[in-house]
């Protein structure tokens, strides 16, 4: 192996920057040159790239966003982009291909595969944490700090004047966001993909919750995590019907892509950190179609096809230690 080609593709997701670093200082070790596309599988429709040296990438593990950029490319999923891409891979005499991203770039991944038969490798990056085969993704932790620093703002107006708010989190279709921010922030409720599938809430069933814990506790600050996509019209909807029902004010807050900015946690710079030097030992073992991945704190390795196919499970025992811990609507109950 001679020469590494990496993208970040997707959302971006805070941490990439530090699974690149890491990725171009563990090949330089064994004298591979790397050569980063820019704009994801974009760049290499476009031949947009950069050679990456130590220099470049010296100082970049602090930063979120990603120095090569990143962009979700419609133009590539055909079949003539994957050929095209494959074609300008091989002009480049590329050994080995990495890709930075989430379930969206792996699929891209599996595209490229069709036309290219060299060795492709996965970096699970992104927000959302939905990818199996690992237990975070790089970018959730920041996610997940970002939105609790919101939540704690929120929390303290709330309590100020007695209101409800629907904070809306991303997660694309997965709860992972919405659980760790709505427990490490004592949220009153949560509506998650993963409950609503099942039994999806209806505002009888929200209101009937508000009021009960109002009641119990005797004041009036709830707050609510909402994961996007979970309720039409999402928090802006939802705060106006809950409005009408309720005699108080119900405000909406989404914090929409600020949870994809911000200086990464030390978890996920330590987490891309060993994603990319350990991307690039698969690299070197010959392995193909496979994600790096770290599972409980070891190193491990998934194929490709498994990181979407299969669904990650969203931990049960999370969800219903925090769901105990506001049900007064029970305790109400046996009081009267
Ligand atoms: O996958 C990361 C993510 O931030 C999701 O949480 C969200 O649904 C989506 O990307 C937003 O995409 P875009 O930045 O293209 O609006």
């Amino acid at each position: 192996i001679n020469r590494i080609a990496i993208i970040t593709s997707g959302g971006d997701a805070p941490g990439m920057n530090a699974a690149l670093r890491a990725v171009v200082l563990a090949a330089e070790n064994y004298g591979i040159e790397v050569m980063g596309f820019r704009h994801g599988y974009e760049g290499l429709l476009t031949n947009d790239f950069v050679k990456l040296d130590r220099e470049d990438v010296e100082h970049i593990l602090q930063y979120s966003g990603t120095i090569i950029k990143s962009a979700r490319s419609e133009r590539f999923k055909s079949e003539e982009g994957g050929r095209e891409a494959a074609t300008n891979l091989d002009a480049h005499q590329i050994d080995a291909f990495i890709v930075i991203g989430g379930d969206g770039s792996f699929r891209g991944a599996e595209h490229l595969a069709n036309f290219w038969k060299g060795p492709i490798i996965g970096i699970p990056g992104t927000i959302d944490n939905d990818l199996f085969g690992t237990d975070n993704t790089i970018g959730y932790d920041t996610a997940v700090e970002t939105a609790m620093d919101a939540l704690d703002k929120i929390r303290d107006t709330a309590e100020a004047m007695d209101r409800v708010f629907i904070v809306e989190v991303m997660g694309r279709n997965a709860g992972y966001i919405g659980i760790s921010s709505a427990m490490a922030c004592g949220a009153e409720r949560m509506i998650l993909p993963e409950l609503q599938k099942d039994k999806p809430l209806t505002v009888d069933a929200l209101v009937k919750h508000i009021e009960s814990v109002q009641r119990v506790r005797g004041d009036s600050s709830y707050v609510m995590v909402l994961c996007e996509n979970q309720w039409p019209g999402g928090a802006v909807r939802l705060a106006e019907q809950l409005e009408d029902r309720l005699n108080l004010p119900c405000r909406p807050c989404l914090l929409g892509h600020v949870q994809r900015g911000g200086r990464p946690t030390a978890m996920d710079r330590i987490l891309g950190t060993r994603l990319g030097v350990h991307a690039v030992e698969l690299v070197r073992q010959g392995k193909t179609a496979v994600m790096a991945g770290v599972t409980a704190n070891e190193l491990s390795e998934t194929p490709l096809i498994d990181t979407w196919t299969k669904r990650k499970k969203l931990s049960e025992e999370l969800i219903n230690i925090q769901q105990s811990l506001f049900n007064p609507i029970k305790k109400d109950r046996n009081k009267s």
